[in-house]
């Protein structure tokens, strides 16, 4: 008999499974059930270490897929959803911005309409915990700060589509009681990340002495924060946040994408003993994202004040132990860079 009964949607991605090697670790008393379709973006290879534990169950399900999902729930007597599933990219979304509202939304209301045909007798213990993305508030100019009472105003189709889905998780707590909980977290770093985005990218770039892709003038802004603090920022909210609440998670650690593009360079230069400047050299300026978001930049002293989260990895550190993962990971890198992953670089980068 477990104390709860977990699914963590989207386990097997980056933040999703160091959610869920946080829990299996932790809390032996609950079984955690990753559920994941396993796009390109999933990849067991990230949760080897957790695979074998009693207390852990992987699902290849689509969260579309009402019926399936609802298996799951009763086999398993799902008492929470830590529900991190998504499409993710922005880039991705303006290729093909359908798949971001099948995942995103379709999907989200999917396990929605699970969780409450399931639980709609009896609502106590349950937690529908949907984490999201400071996107969804807009594009910030030099100043201000993203609260949770800033209106939304998404601007991509990622960000559309996450944004349409709090609305719903929101209008279920309003509607029917469904225990719900949502936060909205900046950009995160940290191993496991898929190659598509910034940090990686440019450190996966480097090793391969291939050019440095910023977009626009690199004077877009944003708050990087370690994986491993927003997983525990995830875990403190489960257990602590109040039902109905949206928490934002933040780093405190505004960069603009040129001078962390250049910090990068530097510690990789050291790293590898090239000589001062070298991988610097690498920077090329391409074309904007369309509709490029200027900044974001979080205010998160509800979740430090009420709460008592507040993020452990100084900046510098957290990188250099990214760049070491990816330098002794070069398997998992190889893995995820060759195949499906190629064809996007070559659409995103080469043939535009
Ligand atoms: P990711 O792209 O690395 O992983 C997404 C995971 O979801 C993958 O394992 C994929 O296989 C799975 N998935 C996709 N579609 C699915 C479907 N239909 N059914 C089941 N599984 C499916 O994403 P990430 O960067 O780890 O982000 C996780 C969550 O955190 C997302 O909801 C994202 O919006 C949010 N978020 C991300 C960041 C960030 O910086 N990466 C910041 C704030 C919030
Ligand atoms: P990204 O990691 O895609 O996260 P998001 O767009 O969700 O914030 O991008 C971070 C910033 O880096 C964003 O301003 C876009 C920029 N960027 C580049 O300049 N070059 C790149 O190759 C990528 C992927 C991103």
């Amino acid at each position: 008999m477990y104390k709860r009964n977990i699914i963590i949607t989207g386990g097997a991605g980056f933040i999703g499974s160091h959610v869920v090697r946080l829990f299996v670790n932790k809390y032996p008393e609950y079984r955690i059930i990753n559920v994941d379709k396993l796009t390109y973006a999933g990849n067991l290879e990230n949760l080897i270490d957790v695979e074998k534990k009693q207390n852990y169950v992987f699902i290849k399900a689509d969260i579309c897929e009402f019926e399936k999902i609802d298996t799951i729930f009763k086999e398993y007597n799902v008492d929470s959803i830590i529900h991190l599933a998504a499409e993710s990219h922005v880039d991705r979304s303006i290729m093909n911005p359908m798949d971001f509202v099948m995942t995103n939304v379709v999907g989200t209301v999917t396990l929605l309409n699970v969780a409450l045909n399931n639980w709609k007798n009896n609502f106590e213990n349950k937690i529908f915990y949907h984490v999201s993305t400071d996107e969804v508030y807009g594009s910030l100019e030099m100043e201000g700060y993203f609260y949770e009472t800033t209106p939304y105003n998404p601007r991509s189709p990622y960000s559309a589509s996450k944004a349409s889905s709090d609305h719903f998780v929101r209008a279920y707590f309003h509607t029917y009681n469904l225990p719900i909980k949502i936060s909205n977290c900046s950009n995160n770093y940290g191993p496991f990340q898929f190659p598509e985005k910034l940090i990686p990218l440019m450190i996966i770039n480097i090793m391969n002495n291939k050019p440095l892709p910023v977009y626009g003038k690199g004077e877009n802004v944003r708050d990087w924060l370690y994986v491993e603090d927003h997983a525990e920022a995830i875990d403190i909210i489960f257990h602590y946040g109040t039902i109905g609440e949206t928490y934002n998670i933040g780093g405190d650690n505004e960069w603009k994408n040129i001078d962390l593009v250049k910090f990068i360079c530097r510690l990789m230069d050291e790293k590898l003993n090239y000589p001062p400047g070298s991988s610097e050299k690498l920077i090329t300026f391409v074309k904007d994202r369309p509709g490029h978001d200027l900044r974001y930049a979080i205010n998160c002293s509800k979740l430090k004040n009420t709460l008592g989260w507040k993020p452990k990895t100084n900046f510098k550190d957290g990188l250099i132990k990214t760049i070491n993962w990816y330098l002794e990971n070069a398997k998992w890198v190889n893995n995820v860079i060759t195949g499906e992953y190629e064809k996007y670089y070559q659409k995103q980068y080469l043939e535009r």
